[in-house]
């Protein structure tokens, strides 16, 4: 029987001005998948954690990934999966996306490779589909790439990987659960011209920013006029989280995703580490339950660690 391990990353989809369209991938933490290939056209969950996710396949992202994936083949074959998630559910990097990327990646593994990586990413979104309602790519394409991608179309799908410089990422999880179907119902469907501008603007100046290795550029492009000002009620003192963040030397950041995660983007090491103290700080004072991490920007995507 074929059998593949693999390590699929964390992801910030968003990146503050990018709704839906740009994503990068974190170093940690990643969830573990073990695949297995089976001569029965069959999808078996099996969950290794304490999570109490569905093991239905229609009911759950690796189940509707690895479905879009079979439905394509269409050959007596299927997939018996070991679910590991290290990435908490509901937390706002990317762990339905994690799952969904890791089982397609896998899958192709096991198939030698037959997919290219954008009929990877259709696969996977109708996985993230069962989990936030919409078909979004934003931490999927990261995850299945590494690196910073951008989005340019859903449908048909069309990834653009963009250079990024080595950048530290710090992630607060506030242990809140923040639905990412609800956090989209809550968004105005109109958005003024002039809005449009500043944020379309950002958007440019974030990817050339990225593209350029020009900090002064990213730091400056870090902006949401539109998502971050009706999202941030949903996160506990997400303005001084942000604030003090900045005043430790963050080139900017915000909510990762839909929430309730928030990251920031630092040049070395040791001022990540600070925004990091500088957020405990601040949600300590709260009392809410959180976690952190400092990370980096992950450039590999979803890894075969063992064949
Ligand atoms: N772009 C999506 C959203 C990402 O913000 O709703 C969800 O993780």
């Amino acid at each position: 029987m074929k059998v593949v391990t693999l390590s699929a990353p964390a992801t910030v989809a968003n990146i503050v001005c990018g709704f839906d369209i740009l994503g990068l991938a974190l170093n940690e933490p990643c969830d573990k998948l073990v695949m297995r290939l089976i001569p029965e056209k069959t999808i078996r969950i099996i969950n290794k954690d304490n999570y109490g996710l569905p093991v239905e396949p229609e009911k759950n992202v690796i189940g509707g990934a690895l479905l879009a994936m079979l439905k394509a083949i269409n050959e007596n074959i299927g997939f018996e999966i070991e679910s590991t998630k290290i990435i908490k559910p509901g937390s706002g990097i990317g762990s339905s996306a994690a799952s969904a990327a890791g089982a397609v990646v896998g899958a192709n593994h096991l198939l030698n490779n037959r997919f290219t990586k954008e009929e990877l990413v259709a696969f996977a979104m109708c996985g993230e589909e069962i989990a936030s309602g919409v078909k979004h790519a934003d931490n999927i394409a990261p995850c299945i790439y590494g690196g910073v991608t951008l989005i340019r179309s859903n449908e048909p799908v069309d990834i653009i990987p963009l250079h990024a410089p080595p950048l530290f990422v710090t992630v607060i999880h506030p242990q809140i659960e923040i639905k990412t179907s609800e956090a989209r119902k809550m968004l105005k469907k109109e958005v003024p011209l002039k809005d449009a501008v500043i944020q379309w603007a950002n958007i440019a100046g974030l990817v050339a920013g990225f593209m350029k290795e020009d900090y002064e550029l990213i730091s400056r492009s870090l902006h949401d006029v539109i998502i971050e000002p009706v999202r941030s009620a949903l996160i506990p003192a997400f303005a001084e989280l942000k604030k003090q963040s900045m005043a430790a030397g963050a080139l900017g950041g915000g909510i990762s995703g839909s929430g309730p995660s928030v990251f920031m983007l630092s040049r070395e090491e040791n001022t990540a580490c600070r925004v990091e103290k500088a957020m405990h700080d601040v949600y300590k004072k709260i009392g809410i339950n959180f976690n952190t991490y400092v990370t980096m920007i992950n450039t590999k995507g979803v890894t075969v660690v063992e064949n």
